[in-house]
């Protein structure tokens, strides 16, 4: 490509010697336009895209200045070499500080030094505009890359801030980002990128915790189709579950769906209070109605044990009547006597006298006896039951435990003996009876089962004692011959719905119920013993209360 230059002067031959000197040279080749003065140099740069621009400063000195100056206003990126008079050297110098590239003195040039300067000039000049144009490109690119981290921190500050946690994943399973929240939720101590979304949380679909490959989540990116459930189950990589309600949407990208979205909340603390309601509801009426019917079985076992005490007493009169006739009748001489005799002796064989007299009073004490147990269990059944019960009030631990023991011997009178041992001396304790009461009975049955577990057979046994603590707690214990816990199990019998037993034999509520009411409901504890193989003995420990007071000190120690 030929370089093409403008060359501005006044004066026809020195321009004709110039641009003969260019076209000498074999090296570069030249298109050359000539112009006269600025007026024609303007028109011409208008119409050419020039490499560079060679001008005269020559005549009349002071014009030359003024020319150059509007030829850099015009075009600011086309190098100016000036060309000076011998005498003008300083004037050269003067143009070059003005804005031109380089200048030459006219009558020292020759084709090689001019093609040089040239040159030189025309990639100085493009350097610098390939420098300018880079620094320019670098603060374009840095200003977006500013604006980027601005808003992908604002991106982060928000994610960071959701109450809820996020995760966003890929195809394969693996977390491309989490916030804080499902930091906090699926793992105490690490961060959740980097990781597979495997190892970190499972879904729980029919009781089953499913791998991330099969799961639903996998699906929303394949299918490109969101899903949410308000009511799910996730395990955590501890094996913790979690009750949460979660979205999980498609990840659109440019190219498609290139992963998926999961936000999700913790929904533990709703639904345990949805639980308590319901228990607490069941708990009121199925009290109520235990209350109902042990107080309709209340006044008929009343007069059945009264009639029987009744028939038990004129029974005896009655015998000691029949004595009495045998006796005057023996006493009687005559033949009429004698037949009576063995008339009444007939009729005692008929009758079968001798067994009634023997049998009946057994009878009789047997009934009353089954009449006062049955009463007994109607009471134990109305004080359990305690119907709407709301607040706290004082209660005789050990007969809430006579209570429960009574209205739950059906459950374990087949799989052990009881032991019981009781401190007499115990203080009252401020606490809610009904849920003391469900609390012992949860732990009675749980001791029943395991045992049941063990095949125990006669040597079944629970323990229930109760004794003072020290002065300001009480502790009743129940412990077991059963199967006994692993530590594995041990860590999980507090969890809602935590069971190792068949459905429909265990819901895996019972302890978690339990620790609730004594834990968080009366600032109490209780712990558990386990030994596998061997027995459990669970330890509930209640603050006394405003019981205390009531109570003289040191009495119980
Ligand atoms: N005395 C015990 N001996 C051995 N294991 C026990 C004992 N008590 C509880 N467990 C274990 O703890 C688990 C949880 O007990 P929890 O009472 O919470 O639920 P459940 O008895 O299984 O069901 P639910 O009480 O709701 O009917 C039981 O499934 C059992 O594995
Ligand atoms: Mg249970």
């Amino acid at each position: 490509m030929p370089t093409r230059l403008l060359l501005v002067d006044p004066d026809f031959d020195e321009a004709a010697r110039v641009i003969a000197l260019l076209h000498r040279t074999e090296i570069e080749s030249y298109v050359i336009e000539h112009a006269h003065g600025f007026d024609d140099a303007e028109a011409l740069i208008e119409e050419n895209d020039f490499d560079a621009v060679l001008l005269d400063l020559a005549t009349p000195v002071g014009r030359g200045a003024t020319v150059l100056k509007k030829l850099i206003s015009l075009a600011a990126n086309i190098p100016i070499i000036v060309l000076t008079q011998t005498e003008d050297e300083n004037a050269g110098a003067m143009a070059v500080q003005a804005g031109a590239q380089d200048f030459l003195v006219k009558s020292r040039i020759n084709g090689d030094v001019l093609r040089r300067v040239i040159r030189y000039s025309i990639d100085r000049v493009r350097y610098r505009q390939d420098v300018d144009g880079l620094a320019r490109e670098i603060a374009h690119r840095k200003r977006i890359a500013d604006a980027l981290s601005d808003s992908q921190n604002r991106m982060m500050s928000i994610n960071d801030s959701l109450f809820e946690g996020v995760l966003v994943f890929d195809e394969n399973g693996h977390i491309a980002l989490s916030n804080r929240a499902a930091d906090r939720l699926l793992s105490a101590e690490e961060k959740l990128p980097s990781r597979d979304l495997d190892a970190v949380l499972r879904l729980v679909l029919d009781e089953h915790a499913v791998a991330f490959k099969a799961g639903p989540f996998r699906q929303v990116i394949r299918d490109g189709v969101g899903i949410q459930d308000e009511d799910a189950l996730f395990v955590r990589r501890d094996g913790k579950p979690i009750a949460v309600a979660y979205a999980c949407v498609p990840l659109l990208e440019k190219d498609g769906v290139q992963g998926a979205i999961l936000s999700f909340r913790d929904i533990g603390a709703f639904k345990q209070a949805q639980r308590d309601a319901l228990q607490a509801s069941k708990l009121a009426s199925v009290g109520q109605l235990a209350a109902g019917i042990a107080h309709e079985i209340n006044t008929p076992i009343q007069y059945i044990g009264d009639n029987l005490r009744f028939l038990s007493n004129a029974f005896q009169s009655i015998v000691g009547l029949l004595k009495r006739s045998e006796q005057l009748l023996s006493g009687i001489d005559g033949e009429q006597a004698e037949q009576a005799r063995s008339a009444l002796e007939r009729a005692r064989e008929q009758a079968d006298a001798e067994y009634l007299l023997e049998n009946i009073p057994e009878a009789a004490r047997q009934s009353l006896e089954g009449a006062g147990q049955v009463a007994r269990i109607v009471l134990a059944m109305k004080e359990f039951s305690h119907p709407g019960e709301r607040a706290k009030a004082e209660v005789d631990i050990n007969r809430s435990v006579e209570n429960t023991l009574a209205v739950s011997r059906n459950e374990w009178k087949q799989w052990a003996t009881l032991e019981i041992k009781l401190e007499e001396t115990l203080p009252r304790v401020n606490c809610l009876g009904g849920e003391i009461n469900q609390v012992l009975l949860n732990l009675v049955i749980n001791a029943a089962h395991a045992i049941e577990e063990a095949g125990r057979g006669a040597d079944g046994k629970i323990q229930v004692a109760t004794r003072r603590l020290d002065e300001d707690r009480i502790e009743i214990s129940i412990e077991d011959n059963g199967v006994g816990m692993t530590e594995a199990v041990i860590e999980q019998i507090f969890d809602p719905f935590f069971t190792t037993k068949k459905i429909g034999k265990g819901t895996g509520q019972g302890l978690s119920i339990c620790r609730d009411v004594i834990v968080a409901k009366h600032g109490g504890r209780i712990s558990v013993h386990s030994t596998p193989g061997v027995g459990t003995r669970f330890s509930v420990i209640l603050p006394i209360g405003e019981a205390e007071e009531e109570t003289p000190k040191g009495d119980n120690l």
